[in-house]
Order: structure tokens, then sequence, then C-alpha cells
């Protein structure tokens, strides 16, 4: 049996600690951390923000976000220890010299010191010169930072050039969720640990691949941001593309960070461009109207409280991508996501071809073909659907289309489900890098999407309305059904 690896203790500063992603997230997922054990004893947490106060500030922050997110009951012990480990800087992260307070809370011999930048970008460069300038840095410290990364492939560059000042890319941890996911990372197993698909996963036998990313939430009370954003830059230029480089990817040497970072950032590089040539093809944008979720009656995004009633910005894309190599040559891969659809789930599908000949005749005039279900939400697992014979005395065999269905909540029963941000707060922690995102990756998918939404600002593109609990536009239908196919709904 393997020992339990220590790792040096952490200094965690979550710069932005009383914002949301903190009090709805983080500190939750600290606390699970903990709970499992997988906190060094020496580890502290010190929350940095703009509010006067003191530790009891961000040990209240935590305890309501217990309160409101903790599913089962607070452990007292694990709490006391908990709490302990919290201290509090009040601080402008404008001002330069208030970054000479943290020396008295980091411990530089001791402990990694790990920055969370959980504050808008725009103070990036305040808060990596203020860490510069105080000193508190040291080769081993890192620096966490999330999307947006950029709003583009400009911006982004200038935000990677102003952290690139301060930190190399060793010591930043680019966090895109979605990597932190049980199902996406399964990708990886599923694909380099069974024969039965490293075999069988190319354009011989994949007919084509099928991304789905439906909520049923609007925006949330998040306008000023969503509206900039919307649709393409919020989810596919990170979480839809990510997934995509997994299934896409060829196999990696190893898990190393550098041998993964390296095969995404190819298939990155091979994605076909979508320009003004293509785009009325290749990509649906939608905006949702007033329509009903699970019976209950809900706005359209122009009617939101707080709403731009002009806004053109978009709820739901869906797009048919190109990979333009040898292994996907000729295999479209079809990505939709959107806001208010009739129900929370996320899923792959990965179509194989009909067989070409078909002895089955009294069953079916068309044999189905395979298909792997990939479920992320809700109900995590893989299914596979084969074609079983009926069972009894017939005068031919026939066959009937089953499934081969694995749910991760019956299969690993007595293990806990790991929220996607309690791994990546390890994995930064822990200094390993395979779940983050490099810098070039994140360029080189700003590259695409960039030119998809210059051709929609070139050709004057407006998203097509869609009642909130539908699956999209008719668009996105009829997007697939040009190829002769349609979406598994
Ligand atoms: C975030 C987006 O990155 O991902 C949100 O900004 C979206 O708009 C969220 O709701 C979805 O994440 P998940 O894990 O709930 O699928």
């Amino acid at each position: 049996m393997q020992s339990k690896k220590t790792f040096k203790p952490c200094d965690l500063v979550i710069f932005g600690a009383l914002g949301d992603l903190s009090t709805r997230k983080l500190l939750l997922c600290l606390y699970q951390l903990d709970r499992a054990g997988l906190l060094e004893p020496d580890t502290k947490i010190i929350g940095v923000d703009q509010f006067e106060g003191a530790a009891e500030l961000l040990i209240d922050a935590a305890n309501t976000c217990l309160d409101n997110y903790l599913t089962g009951t607070k452990d007292t012990a694990v709490w006391q220890r908990f709490s302990a480990r919290m201290s509090y800087v009040q601080m402008d992260l404008t001002q330069p010299e208030a970054y000479q307070q943290l020396n008295q809370f980091v411990d530089k011999d001791k402990r990694v010191m790990i920055n969370y930048f959980s504050v808008p970008p725009f103070l990036f460069k305040n808060v990596c010169q203020g860490l510069q300038a105080s000193g508190v840095l040291t080769a081993a410290s890192r620096m966490v930072m999330e999307k947006p990364i950029g709003y583009d492939l400009a911006s982004s560059k200038e935000i990677n050039d102003e952290v690139a000042k301060v930190f190399t890319g060793e010591q930043v941890c680019r966090i895109d969720h979605y990597l932190g996911k049980e199902t996406v990372l399964n990708l990886l197993a599923l694909r380099f640990a069974n024969a039965l698909f490293i075999t069988n996963w190319d354009h011989n036998t994949i007919d084509h691949i099928q991304i789905t990313v439906a909520e049923d939430l609007g925006i949330e009370g998040r306008w000023g941001y969503y509206d900039q954003t919307g649709q393409m830059r919020d989810m596919v230029q990170n979480h839809l593309l990510q997934i995509l480089t997994f299934i896409a990817m060829e196999p990696p040497v190893s898990l190393d960070a550098e041998n993964i970072h390296y095969e995404k950032i190819k298939v990155l590089k091979d994605l076909r461009p979508i320009t003004t040539q293509n785009v009325r093809d290749k990509t649906v944008r939608g905006q949702y109207t007033a329509g009903n979720i699970k019976g209950k009656p809900v706005p359209g995004y122009t009617e939101e409280e707080g709403a731009n009633t002009e806004s053109k910005a978009e709820t739901f894309v869906a797009l048919r991508v190109d990979i333009d190599n040898w292994r996907w040559a000729g295999v479209p891969f079809y990505m939709r996501t959107g806001k208010r659809m009739p129900t929370k789930q996320s899923e792959i599908i990965i179509q194989f071809k009909q067989l070409p000949h078909n002895i089955f005749q009294d069953s079916f005039v068309e044999l189905p073909a395979n298909k792997l279900k990939i479920r992320l939400h809700p109900d995590q697992g893989v299914n596979v659907e084969i074609l079983n014979k009926i069972p009894g005395i017939d005068e031919h065999i026939k066959v009937q289309q089953t499934q081969l269905d694995l749910s991760f909540s019956e299969a690993f029963k007595d293990k806990h489900v790991v929220d996607a941000y309690e791994r990546l707060l390890l994995e930064a922690m822990r200094g390993h890098s395979t779940l983050f995102i490099s810098r070039e990756e994140i360029e080189q998918a700003w590259t695409w999407i960039d030119s998809i939404q210059n051709a929609w600002a070139e050709i004057q593109d407006t998203p097509k309305s869609y009642p909130a609990g539908s699956w999209g536009p008719d668009a996105a239908i009829t997007l697939l059904a040009r190829d002769g196919r349609v979406w598994e709904d």
C-alpha cells in the first residue's frame, strides 16, 4: 500500500474573500477538504477584502456559506479546526503599500503562498505589483486565476503579460472548473485505459459527436457581466472547448501537465476557422424570450431585472465544429449550450457509424449504430447503447437496442463526490499543473472564438429567439438536419 504523501502547508490568500465566488464556493470547498483530512495541519487561510473587520468577518462569511450550501451537518470539531486557520486583512487593492500588511500573516520559510485572485481582471495588475513590491513572494509561490481571462485574444494577452511580469508559467494556475469535474476527467480514463475505446476513436468508426451543456437557470443577477460576455465567451471559449480537447486529443505520453497541454493545444490549432464565409452555416445564436421552466413562468432575457431591453447578447449557441487532422477528418463535433433550457443537463454523445452490412433484417431494415453517452449532469455516468439478441426461441435471431449503463452514484456508492473546486484548490496547493490551462491554450481558444465573434459582427447577426424552457431556436435543429442528423434529446 502507498504511504500518505505529505505536502508543504500553505498560506492561501484569497483576494476578494468576501465576494461571490469565495462565499459561495471556495470557503465551502476548503471546509470539505479540511473535513477529508486533505489540508495540511499548518495550512492557513487569509481572506483579503475591502471591508473593515478582523478574522471574525471571514469566519462569519464561512459560517453563512456552510449554512447555505453544505449538504449534511457541520462537524463541530472540523469547524473549530477550520475556523482557527483563518485570518483577515482589510485592504484597498489599488494601494501598493497596503500589501505590506501581508508580511505579518505569511511565513515564507514554513509555508507556500498561494494567491487566489477572486477579483475582477482589471485589478490583476495592482495585485501582482503589490505582491511583488511587498516582498512576500518566493519562487514557490503560486497565483490562481479563472475566467474571464480576457474578452478576446488581445485583452487576454494583456492580462497574461501583466501576470507574467511577476509569476512564471509554472507558478500560474488558470482554472476552468470543468477540468475539475469527475466526468470530464473520466474521459481520460475511458479513452486511454480501455482498449475498446482507444482503437475505436476516429473517423473510421465514429460518425459524429455531440456536446450539450444546458442550464435551466437564467442570468441570476449577473447582468453586468453576462450582457458584455454572452454564452459564446462565457461557456464555449472555455468549458465546451476544454471538453472537446479531451475528446479529440491524441493519447498523451503520460498524465504530466506538459504532455496533456501539448496534445490539447494541437487540437485547438486544428480547429477549422469559422469566418464570414461559413458562419451562417456553422453557428446559431439564440436569446430566450419568456416561457415556462418546470411549469413555472419565467421572464425573457431582456425582461430580467436590470436588463438592457435592446440587448443582442446570445444566451444560446449551437455550432458545427470541424477538426482538420487525420483522426477527425469528416467527423463533425456539434456543440450547443444555453441558459433557460428545459433542464440542467450536460452530456457527450459519441455516435458510432452504422455497420456496412445488415444480417438482422428481421429486426431492423437499417441497424441502429452504437452510441456512447457520457453524462456529466445529472447522474454522472457512462452508457453504451448496443444491440443484443432478444432471448427466446425464434426462427431467426432477433436483436433489440439495449443499454450498458454505469451510474457513478451506484457504482461508487461509498465515495464522496468531489466538487470541481475542491479538486482544483488542492491541485494548486500541492503544486500540480495538469488540470490547469496553459497560456497557449487560452490564446489558441481565443483566436478561434474571435474569428466567430468578428464574423457575427460583420454579417450583423442577431440572435434568434427561443422560448425559455425549450431546446433553443429551430435553427439549431436545422444545423444538424442539413447534415441528415438530429440532436439527442
Ligand atoms: C460558469 C459560467 O463558468 O459556469 C456560468 O460563468 C455557468 O454562466 C456555470 O452557469 C456552469 O457551471 P456548472 O458547473 O454548473 O455546469
